[in-house]
């Protein structure tokens, strides 16, 4: 069967030809992938900076961001039947009997570093076209779903992004739910801003791209308000926003600009990080000043990695409100490439469209 592969040592991306997973276990299951999304995890790992490949492969089968169809059931499956679209988790938990969180099925949030993600670290991943995995990581997404099933893996990292929030501003009984900024409007930005409108928080969300972008348009659709960075500096952040930032979530991992705005988080307020910078040069910053801040204001700073069971069962309950925002939209919000297409897909950013996908079937 095709599959899409990264070499590291040989600084090579090949579709490749691997032999089809067969069902190893009475609890397994086998799905037709029908599509994978992609996003900036894919491409650095397609530029090498990022990725290992199994310890007995030389290479990495891409892809975290799964959609497929159940085609076959082990004998001890009970959740799933022939026909079902899912979701499978991408963190498997590390081994040792001392790691809390793994023993917990919180490998999302794993001590020892151990731990293993398919199509990223250790576990070949979903860019081919049959997967064979345990039914305890998969998740069932209804049929009038279909078309968007593949954005629950990246909706997954705004839920937990935005259940950390809710958890620690229990420390507030008397709620929180005011306004929140999101930095970047890509994937993970937008759906944060989803879960955040959701959530009840006047919702602000500020990118590089213009007013007229998709983005900004999507943006608006879902109910946020779009601040473009090439109207507003964080003066006029302030004024639009004229009340206390309660929550900022970033989504780009730009950190000059993440430490700039946290100079503008109000009272009490929670910085949520999920981006991981590209760029890991050193920045300037003026230490002092923030740690006053930091304590005077009594505000919470957070990073937050992948995701948990809850977050893809909330992921895939929102999915329902994602598509009733999204409907009215002309304009595609997903591109679908086929599998040739992968170099082009897989090293061009763009900044005009939500979600590019390569499609290996369809349902
Ligand atoms: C994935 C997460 C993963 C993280 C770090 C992200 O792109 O969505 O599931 O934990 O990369 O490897
Ligand atoms: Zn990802």
């Amino acid at each position: 069967m095709k599959a899409i592969a990264v070499f590291p040592k040989e600084k090579r991306v090949a579709l490749i030809d691997y032999p089809e997973p067969k069902i190893g276990s009475p609890t397994q299951v086998k799905l037709k992938i029908l599509e994978v999304g992609i996003c900036g995890t894919d491409r650095e790992i397609c530029e090498f900076k990022y990725g290992t490949p199994p310890d007995d492969s030389d290479f990495l089968i891409l892809g975290h961001e799964s959609f497929g169809q159940v085609v076959e059931v082990g004998r001890k499956v009970t959740d799933f039947k022939i026909g079902d679209f899912v979701v499978v988790m991408v963190r498997r938990p590390c081994a040792h009997p001392y790691c809390a969180p793994c023993q917990a099925n919180r490998q999302d949030f794993c001590v020892t570093g151990d731990f293993k993600e398919r199509g990223i670290n250790g576990l070949h991943g979903f860019m081919t076209e049959y997967v064979v995995d345990d039914q305890k990581y998969m998740l069932r997404v209804s049929p009038d779903l279909q078309d968007i099933g593949v954005l629950t893996e990246p909706l997954t990292i705004a839920e937990k992004g935005v259940r950390e929030i809710c958890c620690i501003q229990k420390r507030l009984p008397w709620g929180c739910n005011h306004n929140a900024l999101v930095i970047g409007a890509g994937p993970i930005g937008l759906l944060a801003t989803l879960v955040l409108v959701i959530q009840k928080f006047e919702t602000y969300i500020y990118s590089l791209e213009s007013e007229t972008n998709l983005r900004a348009k999507i943006a608006d659709a879902i109910g946020a308000t779009y601040l473009s960075a090439k109207n507003y500096d964080l003066k006029k952040i302030i004024k639009k926003i004229a009340g206390n930032i309660d929550v900022i979530f970033d989504g780009t991992g730009a950190s000059q600009l993440a430490f700039e705005m946290l100079s503008i988080l109000g009272n009490n307020g929670i910085f949520v990080w999920t981006g991981i910078p590209g760029n890991k040069d050193a920045i300037n910053i003026n230490a002092g000043y923030m740690m006053r801040d930091m304590v005077l204001k009594n505000q919470n700073l957070v990073g937050t990695v992948n995701a948990g069971y809850e977050d893809f069962k909330s992921a895939i309950q929102n999915l329902n409100v994602l598509s009733a925002k999204l409907n009215k939209f002309a304009e595609p919000i997903i591109q679908r490439y086929e599998p040739s297409q992968y170099a082009q897909v897989l090293l061009n950013p763009v900044s005009d469209i939500f979600k590019r996908t390569i499609c290996f079937a369809k349902s």
